[in-house]
């Protein structure tokens, strides 16, 4: 009878470490690994509440990562100091402890309140160390009476701990690493942050802030700003942080297409509704549908089309081209513009109506001489991103890094990403040094002045040599020319540049 007990708990044990080990490699996620654990430890071998705590290298608090039986509130609670309790123990001596009851024992603090009839349990404890280090305890409850004597419980559940060593210093080695990337990538700076969009400013932060906020809802968003300032980064950003992100994203150039084609472009159209129109065609609105609309540069579209759109805002609904039936359809629109739309309403070249429509939550994005203080981390994130593309190593020499946080970026940055680009896939060496930037680079705004001045004085000289050797000839134009050693055609382009009186 007891043989035959302890070969069915040997199979038992067997079967239990083999589960486990295949639990501890089932994901990334550690957490998940060890609760599945300690789900078999209770399956198979009758070991409940099983809980791994695990040391915080930097805070050396005990802290319980994974159990299984334990709520969530019962496992926060799990914190603890090292000596501090059994578990506290464990950690500090590096030995197993085995509470044979522990209804009997002071040391138990019951500190995440999970025992409420404490008498008829025993409780179990076993460092986790890898290479003399201790990570953490494992500990199960037992009931108390069981057959099993503790020894052999001690025994499976050492090599349960050394299994989870094992996976607890991968896992940990693991993550330094990510972390180590994730610093590197420049994304959990700020407070708000969407991927791939760089700002810490204030103002990129009030934009995220606001995107991140309205992404949740369906309104329709008008943003604005200058060329190259991220407007369409900031409308995909939209999408894919909206609970519409499986459905489409369809972007329109309404600056790009003559207003016909636009149209069509927009609201598709039937069969026949124009010469060439030999199949009906979807436009980007039916396109779009369950996703989002982009409309870029809705400042430049025609009038007429102005209206048709309005009515798609209203009443979400549209004829295509040459199509007598309504469509209706379920999209997320955003628009964008660079253009003073507020001018055009006063000149009354861009509808009331249809900008009131829009504008429900207007998102302005500041040009990047308005907030310098991001210039450094974008140049670093291009810099990145650009070395990775082109599998280089190249880094900006000082001067060169302080030339490219002086300039004053009009194209913002689209101008700043297609400046490192450049400088990157130009570059020979690992190192971009100042004379490689472009002229405009290398001169600070008092130099472009002074540039500017030394320009104007060569041509008042020029102006001057031309109209005295003019007044010398007798006006005579070719023999000026011949005088001062140009081309007559020279001098002739050089007589209107300067406005000079020929007779
Ligand atoms: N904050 C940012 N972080 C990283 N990349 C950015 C950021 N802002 C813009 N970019 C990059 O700059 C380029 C220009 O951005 P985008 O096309 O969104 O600008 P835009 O405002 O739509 O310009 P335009 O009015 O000229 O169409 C893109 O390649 C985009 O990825
Ligand atoms: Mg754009």
């Amino acid at each position: 009878m007891q043989e035959e007990r302890l070969l069915k708990r040997k199979n038992a044990e067997l079967s239990a470490l083999l589960e486990v080990s295949k639990a501890l490699n089932s994901s990334f996620e550690l957490e998940k690994n060890l609760t599945h654990s300690m789900r078999v430890l209770s399956d198979y071998l009758e070991m409940s509440r099983g809980t791994v705590t695990l040391l915080d290298p930097v805070t050396k608090e005990l802290r319980i990562v994974a159990a299984y039986g334990l709520a969530k509130e019962q496992i926060t609670r799990g914190k603890y100091k090292i000596g501090e309790g059994i578990v506290g123990r464990a950690v500090k001596t590096g030995f197993p402890m085995v509470i044979p009851n522990i209804g009997d024992e002071p040391l138990f603090l019951n500190r995440t309140r999970s025992r409420i009839d404490k008498d008829k349990i025993s409780f179990l404890c076993v460092p986790i160390k890898l290479k003399g280090d201790v990570l953490g305890v494992l500990s199960v409850d037992r009931i108390f009476g069981d057959k099993i004597s503790f020894e052999e419980d001690l025994r499976v559940l050492k090599i349960v701990a050394a299994l989870i060593a094992q996976s607890v210093g991968l896992y940990q080695s693991f993550s330094e690493e990510r972390q180590e990337k994730e610093n590197l990538t420049l994304e959990l700076k700020g407070r708000y942050s969407l991927p791939n969009i760089i700002g810490l400013s204030d103002k990129m932060q009030e934009v995220f802030k606001t995107v991140l906020k309205v992404s949740k809802s369906k309104a329709t968003v008008l943003l604005r700003g200058e060329s190259g300032t991220g407007k369409e980064l900031i409308a995909r950003a939209i999408h894919y942080q909206s609970p519409r992100s499986n459905g489409p994203f369809i972007a329109i150039n309404c600056a790009a297409l003559p207003e016909n084609l636009l149209e069509a472009e927009l609201f598709g159209f039937e069969k026949g509704a124009f010469t060439g129109a030999i199949a009906c065609k979807k436009g980007k609105f039916e396109l779009a549908e369950r996703g989002t609309i982009f409309l870029d540069e809705i400042g430049d579209v025609s009038f007429s089309i102005q209206g048709k759109l309005l009515r798609v805002l209203q009443e979400h609904s549209f004829d295509r081209l040459g199509g007598t039936r309504t469509i209706h359809v379920d999209v997320r629109i955003i628009a964008a513009t660079n253009r003073d739309v507020e001018k055009m309403l006063h000149e009354g070249s861009f509808r009331e109506d249809l900008y009131w429509r829009l504008n429900v939550v207007p998102v302005f994005l500041p040009a990047l001489r308005e907030r310098k203080e991001d210039l450094n981390i974008l140049i670093e994130y291009f810099l990145q991103r650009f070395n990775k593309e082109y599998k280089k190593n190249v880094s900006l020499s000082k001067d060169a890094l302080k030339r490219l946080l002086g300039y004053s970026y009009p194209g913002n940055v689209r101008e700043m990403e297609n400046t490192i680009e450049r400088l990157i896939v130009l570059s020979d060496g690992d190192r971009i040094t100042e004379d490689a930037l472009p002229l405009y680079l290398r001169m600070q705004e008092a130099e472009v002045k002074l540039a500017g001045t030394m320009i104007k004085n060569i041509e008042e000289i020029e102006r001057k040599n031309i109209s005295n050797a003019l007044k010398e000839c007798g006006f005579i134009q070719a023999k000026a020319a011949r005088m001062l050693g140009i081309t007559p055609r020279q001098m002739g382009y050089k007589v209107k540049k300067y406005k000079i009186d020929v007779l």
